[in-house]
């Protein structure tokens, strides 16, 4: 028996070496001091023994438990250690390894050309106001002086939500609203959406976008209108630009002008961009028609302005050389990422 126990200390001892973790440990542990392990079992012979032998295999099968138990912590302390160092070792961080770099996103062209339009003005002491694009027919055509039937209105495909109530195809109603509320001077611009039953091209949409200007005070003459629209270019397309003034007609103003540009690509000689003409349309303008001031209840006599009608889609695409319209609504980032 007491080669039994030694063999038993021995064998413990040689499958602790190895083994390699705590499921295997915990098998040792099971396999000679559980319940069915086998220094139980010869303990359990124990009875067979003479009383002499009985307190020296005693005390020896205590010794062969206790290094068995001391053997099996210390091997546990170990398998403890390697485990940790294996998963610190698989968790390592390389912190030096590049970052995923994250999309960042821009402003639309349309959005950026109007931030800059609207940083000119208010440079210039403008207020930006904001109206409706749901517009009763009396501010978006009737005291713009075209009345039912006006042949100008036909010039406007209108999108009518009743009789009386349209989408505004233009942003002047603006002007009247200010007009009515406010008190000259008035210095403003009004940027927007407009909406027009056209179909989709690539210079014509459904839905674009203005920016309506207005000043009124008094002494206000055509000069002051030339002036301003030539500093809003000059920042937009660079000082070399040059704007022409060409006579049209819009119920609104009298006179009346288109405001042209000198065509980017040839500088005036003619190409086919601007349709050999040397210059672009880029808006409408001229001086507010005293029968718009007199239905706001601002005097003729006293006061007089001007407005203009920008197409914010027509500068954009001046500003960044864009040849379709269609191009700005598709929101294809590939398009986008290039502003
Ligand atoms: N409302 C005009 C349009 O949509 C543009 C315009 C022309 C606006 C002359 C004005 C103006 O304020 O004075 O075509």
């Amino acid at each position: 028996m007491k080669e039994a126990l030694e063999k038993i200390e021995v064998s413990a001892k040689k499958l602790l070496e190895d083994i390699s973790d705590a499921k295997q440990l915990e098998e040792v542990r099971v396999k000679f001091l559980g319940k069915k392990g086998e220094l139980t079992a010869i303990l359990k012979q124990m009875g067979s023994l003479s009383p002499e032998e009985r307190p020296v295999i005693g005390q020896l099968a205590n010794k062969v438990r206790a290094d068995i138990e001391k053997a099996l912590t210390e091997r546990a302390a170990q398998i403890n250690a390697e485990e940790s160092e294996k998963k610190l070792a698989a968790e390592t961080i390389d912190v030096t390894l590049p970052g995923k770099p994250c999309r960042i996103g821009a402003a639309h062209p349309l959005n950026k050309v109007l931030a800059e339009v609207e940083e000119v003005f208010l440079g210039m002491g403008f207020d930006i106001v904001e109206g409706p694009e749901v517009e009763t027919d009396h501010y978006c055509f009737e005291a713009l002086n075209m009345p039912k039937h006006h042949p100008a209105r036909d010039t406007q495909d209108t999108f009518y939500i009743n009789d009386n109530v349209v989408l505004r195809t233009q942003t002047s109603s603006v002007q009247i609203r200010t007009m009515e509320k406010t008190k000259p001077p008035i210095r403003i611009i009004s940027p927007g959406r407009v909406y027009r039953s056209d179909a989709v091209d690539a210079t014509h949409s459904p839905l674009f976008h203005q920016i309506e200007g207005l000043v009124i005070d008094k002494g206000i003459t055509m000069s002051d209108l030339k002036g301003t629209l030539e500093l809003l270019m000059k920042r937009l397309y660079g000082e070399n630009c040059k704007i022409r003034l060409r006579p049209h007609h819009f119920p609104y103003t009298e006179p009346s002008a288109e405001v042209d540009i000198m065509c980017f690509n040839c500088g005036g000689e003619g190409c086919s961009m601007c349709k050999q003409e040397g210059y672009v349309e880029l808006l409408g303008a001229g001086m507010v028609h005293p029968k718009v001031l007199e239905g706001c209840g601002i005097d003729p006599e006293i006061y007089s302005g001007f407005a203009f009608g920008i197409g914010l889609e027509r500068i954009t695409m001046g500003r960044f050389n864009i040849n379709d319209m269609r191009l700005l609504y598709e929101n294809d980032t590939r398009f986008l990422g290039q502003f």
